[in-house]
């Protein structure tokens, strides 16, 4: 589908985002694995997230919606149903990863599949350490989906040094450990999201440089009552439009304020964005709160490799605040692009050049210089819902506007997209 976007002059008003994509997997999934009824409100309306509840309702998890809250009927310790067929993960990284460490822990063979492009996303990450822990795996050549997991007997604990920055690879091995007597210590050498520690209250401790988290069954999650907040991420498309255009302000409440996710905010500050936080509590000891945002004038910075694991779903907008800012744009370190929903630096490269921007790219990032060309541009989604968001800000940062290629690929994580942009827009 494609789909045109006008031109925006100015943002104003209040906004409610639904809940979180990284937090609801997480409450749906620690949910089914506790005994007995927890209880979700706020869950992401993403079709992400609809594809972990699925694959646990096909686990045996009761899943019924009351008054906009999910209630979850768990099934306890070891005590998920043998699935009838395959384990659709979608579009969806997140179930794919921590699903696959949930059921490398259970005593039946399971076998996860996904859409083109999960299909093609890399799950050797998961499968070695899960192997090093006692599962065994029936996959293709490239270690894709479908994969068959085929758990022997009790898993055994084991200590591993991460070696890509990731949060799903983090959680699968935490999710695993919980099945375990001894500890099992996840070391990072950068920090990723820590969504997997905070609600399952892991210990996490920092040494030499190091982040160890541990898991094990004592940490094995209880029937909860969840309160999910805003998605950060989403939050980002409205943020950049709000300082993109002048005389605007925008109020997001009850927005998920993670420390390991608000990276895109201290960089857009050190941009010269005007941006508060306000009102900050705690739910599931996940810290939330209100963003302030108010029209800014932007320049680009140098971005510190570290920050890299912390931004790393919010480049592509972060890209589009660093055509409108002054200076040239550059992100280095960033591979981990290449592999996500869409090849990430590609999308964002090829939509960029559309505008006759100059645009280098390299294997772990690219760099933005000069001005805007065409104004009459389609974009390309590459399927991929985070590029399709962040064209349609800057084709509403265009004076014709502009138009998205297959824009449905938002629902993966914000069908509400639209209406919220509607209700801010002046
Ligand atoms: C996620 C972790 C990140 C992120 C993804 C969600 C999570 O992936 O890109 O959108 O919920 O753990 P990686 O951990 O693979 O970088």
């Amino acid at each position: 589908m494609k789909k045109k976007f006008e031109k925006i002059n100015r943002v104003s008003g209040k906004l409610n985002l639904t809940g979180d994509k990284s937090v609801s997997h997480r409450a749906v999934i620690f949910s089914a694995m506790a005994s007995g009824k927890s209880t979700i409100t706020n869950l992401s309306q993403g079709q992400d997230v609809i594809s972990t509840m699925v694959i646990m309702h096909k686990l045996g998890a009761s899943i019924l919606t009351k008054e906009k809250k999910i209630i979850i009927g768990g099934m306890g310790y070891k005590g998920f149903k043998v699935p009838s067929s395959n384990l659709d993960c979608g579009n969806s990284g997140t179930s794919a990863r921590l699903i696959a460490g949930l059921l490398a822990a259970q005593n039946f063979n399971s076998t996860l599949i996904g859409d083109e492009s999960l299909s093609k996303r890399p799950m050797k990450r998961v499968i070695e350490p899960l192997i090093t822990m006692g599962t065994e795996f029936k996959s293709n050549e490239n270690l894709t989906l479908p994969l068959t997991i085929i758990p022997k007997s009790n898993l055994h604990p084991i200590d591993f040094e991460m070696s890509v920055a990731s949060a799903q690879v983090k959680s699968s091995i935490l999710i695993a450990g919980l099945h375990c007597e001894e500890e099992t210590n996840v070391i990072e050498n950068e920090q990723t999201r820590d969504h997997t520690e905070k609600m399952l209250g892991l210990p996490v401790r920092f040494e030499n440089g190091k982040i160890i988290s541990s898991s094990s069954i004592k940490y094995y999650p209880e029937a909860l009552e969840y309160f999910v907040p805003g998605d950060i991420s989403n939050s980002a498309f409205h943020i950049v439009l709000t300082l993109l255009t002048s005389n605007s302000e925008l109020i997001i409440k009850n927005v998920s304020l993670n420390p390991t996710r608000t990276g895109f905010i201290e960089v857009l500050k050190q941009m010269g964005a005007n941006i508060l936080f306000s009102d900050i509590k705690t739910s599931s000891n996940e810290e939330y709160g209100d963003v302030i945002v108010k029209s800014s004038q932007l320049t680009n910075v140098k971005m510190d490799s570290q920050i890299i694991p912390n931004i790393i779903d919010e480049i592509p907008i972060l890209s589009i605040a660093g055509v409108f800012a002054s200076g040239d744009f550059e992100i280095t370190n960033a591979k981990e692009l290449r592999v996500k929903e869409s090849d990430r630096i590609n999308s964002i490269c090829a939509n960029l050049k559309l505008l006759g921007l100059l645009v280098e790219e390299s294997e772990g990032g690219f760099s933005i210089s000069g001005s805007i060309k065409n104004i009459n541009p389609v974009f390309e989604s590459f399927g991929d819902h985070r590029i399709a968001m962040s064209f349609a800000i800057l084709s509403m940062l265009l004076d014709n506007g502009g138009e998205v290629n297959g824009f449905e690929c938002v629902n993966i994580s914000n069908p509400q997209f639209e209406n919220q942009i509607n209700k801010i827009v002046s």
